[in-house]
């Protein structure tokens, strides 16, 4: 059974308290002007960044590591929602956590048993979240749901942005939901979109995931706004 909620880590608290909230997922923005880009994003009023770490091997795509979480750092002190997609995640929980990551994401599908590694991540004083992919049921998560803070539902094979929205996640939104009430922050990524993001947080989505929503258009802050917008409309009615 799911232990009741004592309290939630300072650095989950704050967007705990603000959703539903848009997160910027940081792989399609500009490397070359990052510290721009997050000012921009700041200045649209984002309340925490979503890292996405790929080692091309979890994932079949590389993006960026220590040195990457370390500069983010530097730049800003919103929440960093660092997601691993890596194998053997254990190996890096402790430096993602010296990097300053916030909370760290890894798979369920990345360990045999992914409880020791959610464990490390919790004595490492981050926020637990713990990721399943669209083909994964919500059985594989269930021995670990007393142990985290977040579940990262994936509406995306993850690796790439720019894909379409799988709807299975809406079906594990809900029934997450249903069974844990507001013990755990949910959080949904990939191919959020103005256009599905309503049905996103009606289905409980609180922290929803944006890559190319954001990053794909002219005007950072208008996208961010209207998305966040969107959402709050639709989880008020
Ligand atoms: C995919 C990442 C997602 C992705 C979101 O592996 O975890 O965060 O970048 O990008 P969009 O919103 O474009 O699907
Ligand atoms: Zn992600």
């Amino acid at each position: 059974s799911v232990l009741p909620r004592m309290a939630f880590p300072s650095q989950l608290a704050r967007l705990r308290a603000a959703v539903p909230v848009v997160l910027p997922s940081l792989l399609m923005c500009d490397f070359g002007r990052l510290g721009e880009e997050i000012a921009r994003l700041e200045a649209a009023g984002v309340q925490g960044l979503h890292l996405d770490v790929m080692d091309g091997h979890f994932v079949p795509n590389l993006s960026y590591g220590l040195p990457l979480v370390e500069t983010f750092r530097r730049l800003t002190k919103l929440p960093l929602d660092v997601h691993l997609m890596i194998d053997n995640p254990g190996a890096y929980v402790d430096r993602y956590r010296s990097a300053g990551a916030d909370s760290m994401t890894v798979h369920v599908e990345a360990a045999d048993d992914i409880r020791p590694v959610l464990e490390q991540i919790r004595r490492s004083g981050a926020g637990v979240g713990l990721a399943l992919n669209p083909p994964t049921p919500l059985s594989a998560i269930e021995p670990a749901l007393g142990m985290v803070d977040l579940v990262l539902v994936m509406s995306v094979m993850p690796g790439f942005g720019g894909q379409t929205f799988d709807p299975v996640a809406l079906e594990k939104l809900s029934a997450l939901r249903a069974k844990l009430g507001d013990r755990v922050l949910l959080e949904l990524d990939g191919g959020i979109k103005a256009s599905n993001i309503g049905q996103c947080t009606a289905a409980g989505a609180q922290l929803l995931v944006v890559g190319s929503a954001i990053f794909g258009t002219p005007d950072y802050a208008a996208s961010a706004k209207n998305l966040t917008h969107l959402a709050q409309n639709k989880a008020s009615n």
